[in-house]
């Protein structure tokens, strides 16, 4: 008889854990109220799919986690990962800020093991909610050898995102993630996978105590000021994303003040505000700066990891 599956749930906070005071008005709610073992308890047929463990390291609205707070989920993650009586990881998380969290995990994680973040868009105690679906489906692809070996991933009504690809892209929607022109990965019920997500051949370590380097993000409109990067730079930034028109296209005004930046040790990093950018185009790579291709939240999750740990922000900024 095949053995059964062990997931270890992380609860976190967020709209899974949350609940409204009138349920006829769910959109009025408090997140990160539920227990780990509150979720786990709403939706029996859980224990169908595996044997679970829970945790709960946290119970915030995720608009309130910061890298400090990554810094102790990667931590908590690879503690489940090295215990040979688990077979998977799932974790609760606020929508907001999901694919910050999933994506810093993602850089410093190397496991064949799934780690899947889940969360919901409504509250437990709304009429409809679909924090149960997902909680179902997120352990469902924990548990399961199909997702072994995908990096970490976000499965949110019915789809499967890699963690590098997936935004939220609705405040409000139930279907509020998207993974661009990438793709999903797979969907669930039943489990398909769509495409291979390629493994990276490192992980960077996880940052260590003590404080974590301030990264900024600038979104650049039509004649925005420059003295913004010496302003993030007077406060102690140590890199900064600028999310800029087109194809990552810097303005001319700026060009001092990213060279003033340089010197001063601060490492500036260029993209589309859009969210995809193309290679350096004649002219940008005489820049001191880098390009990334991630869009400017993910950047900033990166930058931030490979300045933490001191490692080479250029390959991190191109995974
Ligand atoms: C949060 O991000 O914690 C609140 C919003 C949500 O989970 O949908």
């Amino acid at each position: 008889m095949a053995k059964r599956a062990s997931v270890h749930l992380i609860a976190t906070g967020g709209t899974i854990a949350g609940v409204a005071d009138d349920v006829n008005a769910p959109q009025h709610y408090a997140a990160g109220v539920l227990t780990a073992e509150q979720l786990i308890a709403s939706v029996p047929g859980l224990f169908a799919v595996a044997d679970l463990t829970v945790e709960q390291l946290y119970n915030l609205d995720s608009r309130d986690m910061t890298p400090e707070h990554w810094r102790g989920l990667a931590r908590a993650v690879h503690a489940a990962l090295a215990r040979d009586d688990v077979d998977g990881v799932v974790v609760t998380h606020g929508t907001d800020t999901l694919e910050e969290s999933a994506f810093y995990v993602d850089l410093v994680t190397q496991s064949p093991k799934p780690v899947v973040f889940t969360g919901a868009m409504r509250p437990a105690n709304a009429p409809s909610p679909d924090g149960p679906m997902n909680l179902l489906d997120a352990v469902t692809v924990a548990a399961s050898p199909k997702a072994r070996g995908l990096g970490v991933l976000a499965v949110l009504h019915q789809r499967i995102h890699a963690a590098r690809d997936v935004t939220k892209s609705s405040p409000d929607r139930l279907d509020a993630f998207s993974s661009g022109e990438g793709g999903v990965v797979g969907r669930t019920s039943p489990i398909q996978i769509f495409r291979a997500v390629v493994p990276r051949e490192k992980a960077l370590p996880v940052a260590p105590d003590g404080p974590l380097p301030r990264v900024d993000v600038l979104l650049i409109g039509a004649g925005s000021a420059p003295d913004m990067l010496e302003a993030a730079r007077e406060k102690g930034a140590r890199g900064v994303v600028l999310a800029l028109p087109g194809n990552a296209s810097m303005p001319e005004a700026w060009r001092h003040s990213v060279i003033a930046a340089a010197g001063g040790g601060v490492t500036t990093v260029l993209v589309a505000r859009s969210g995809k950018t193309l290679p350096p185009k004649p002219g940008q790579e005489i820049l001191p700066a880098l390009v990334s291709a991630l869009p400017p939240a993910k950047a900033r999750v990166a930058l931030l990891a490979a300045l933490g740990a001191e490692s080479d922000a250029e390959f991190w900024l191109y995974v």
